[in-house]
C-alpha cells in the first residue's frame, strides 16, 4: 500500500525531531500503522535552511499554503505555533480535506472549538497528543486507557520552565530572575518566557486536558491563572522547612456547579510523589472513580518527545483510515520469531 503523504507546516526544532524520528524508526512505524507515513512537504521561510534539514527529495516551500494546496498531501502537521495564522493554516487544511496534527496548545485552547467543528462537519481528524505534556501520551491515556472511568480530578506539573526554576530556586538558593536567565540559555524557556513564568502555558493545557477527561467544551477563559514570578527562596525556603515543595500546579475537578481550572503556585507535601518530580519534567495525576490514582510522568517538551507525540498521532490517523482491517486496531506488531527462547 502507498505510504502516506505528510506535509510540515513549520521545521523548526520539534519539526526536525519529527523529521529524524519518522526517518530513523520508519519499519518500526510502518509495522505498526500499517503503511509508511512519509514527510514529503516541508514549509519555512528559511528554505535553504529547510532544504539542509530535509536532504534530498524532499519538497521545501517559503509558503506553508503550498502545502494546503497539495492534492498528494493526506495529512497537515502544525509545528509552526502562535494562534493568528496557525488557526488559519489549520482551518483551510480541514477545509481541503486533510487531516490535522498539531502540536499547539495555544491553538487548541482558544480555538478548539471552532477547529473541532470544522473538523466534525468535513470528517476529518484533528489530533494533539504533542500539545499537552509534550512526551507523555496523557490525551490517550485520558481518552483510551481511562475511558471506563468517571474521572474526578487531574492534577499536574505541566510546564517545565517553571519546574525547572522552582527545582533550582530551592536547591541553590537562587532568586527567580537568575534561574530564569538560565532556563532560558538551556533553551527551556520560551524566547518570550511570561507564557511559561505566569502559567498560560500550563492553564492551556490543563484547559485541553479538562475539556477531554470532562466531556466539557475547551474554556481558556474560564481559568484562573498565576503564575512564579513573584515567588522568592525565602518562600520555597520556608515551605521546605515546614515539610512542603513549592509546584506550580495545574488542577480541574469536577464540583457541584461545574468544572474548576485552576493554575497557582502549590504547596505540596514532600511525602507526595509529585512533590520529587524535580528539573525540567512534566507529571500528571489522574483519579479516576474505578481506577483510583494513576500518575504519569516524562518530558514535557523538547524535540524527540514531542515528535514521539506527533507521530502517535500520525499512526492513530493512519491506522483508521488504511483499508488492511488487521491494522485498524492497535496491535503488538507480534512476530513469533522474533522471541527468543531463552530464558530470561
Ligand atoms: N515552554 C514549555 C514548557 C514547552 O516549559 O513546558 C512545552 O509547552
Amino acid at each position: 500500500m502507498k505510504a502516506i503523504k505528510v506535509g510540515l507546516l513549520g521545521i523548526g526544532t520539534v519539526g526536525s525531531g519529527t523529521f529524524n524520528v519518522l526517518r530513523r524508526n520508519s519499519q518500526e512505524i510502518r509495522g505498526r500503522a500499517g503503511r509508511g507515513i512519509e514527510i514529503t512537504m516541508v514549509s519555512r521561510r528559511n528554505v535553504a535552511l529547510a532544504k539542509q534539514i530535509v536532504g534530498e527529495g524532499v519538497t521545501v516551500t517559503a509558503d506553508p499554503f503550498d502545502i494546503i494546496r497539495n492534492p498528494e498531501i493526506d495529512i497537515v502537521v502544525e509545528t509552526i505555533g502562535g494562534c493568528d495564522l496557525a488557526r488559519t493554516l489549520v482551518l483551510e487544511a480541514i477545509a481541503a480535506g486533510k487531516h490535522v496534527v498539531t502540536a499547539n496548545k495555544a491553538l487548541v485552547a482558544v480555538h478548539g472549538t471552532e477547529i473541532f467543528a470544522a473538523a466534525r462537519e468535513k470528517g476529518v481528524m484533528v489530533a494533539f497528543e504533542a500539545a499537552v505534556a509534550g512526551g507523555i501520551p496523557i490525551i490517550k491515556a485520558l481518552r483510551e486507557g481511562l475511558t471506563a472511568n468517571r474521572i474526578e480530578w487531574i492534577a499536574g506539573i505541566i510546564n517545565g520552565t517553571t519546574n525547572f526554576i522552582l527545582s533550582e530556586m530551592r536547591s541553590k538558593g537562587l532568586d527567580f530572575a537568575t534561574v530564569l536567565k538560565e532556563a532560558q540559555r538551556l533553551g527551556y524557556a520560551e524566547s518570550d518566557p511570561t507564557f511559561d513564568v505566569e502559567g498560560v502555558d500550563a492553564a492551556h493545557k490543563l484547559t485541553i486536558m479538562s475539556a477531554i477527561a470532562f466531556g466539557v467544551p475547551v474554556q481558556f477563559d474560564k481559568a484562573h491563572v498565576e503564575g512564579i514570578s513573584q515567588l522568592q527562596a525565602a518562600d520555597i525556603k520556608y515551605a521546605e522547612q515546614l515539610g512542603y515543595r513549592i509546584k506550580l500546579l495545574g488542577l480541574t475537578r469536577r464540583r457541584e456547579k461545574g468544572i474548576e481550572l485552576r493554575v497557582h503556585p502549590t504547596l505540596v507535601p514532600i511525602t507526595r510523589l509529585i512533590a520529587n518530580v524535580e528539573g525540567a519534567m512534566n507529571a500528571v495525576v489522574v483519579q479516576g472513580d474505578a481506577v483510583g490514582t494513576t500518575l504519569y510522568y516524562g518530558k514535557g517538551a523538547g524535540a524527540e518527545p514531542t515528535a514521539s507525540a506527533i507521530i502517535a498521532d500520525l499512526v492513530d490517523i493512519t491506522r483508521l483510515h488504511t483499508a488492511d482491517p488487521d491494522h485498524r486496531v492497535p496491535h503488538l506488531a507480534f512476530q513469533p520469531d522474533a522471541i527468543s527462547d531463552t530464558a530470561i
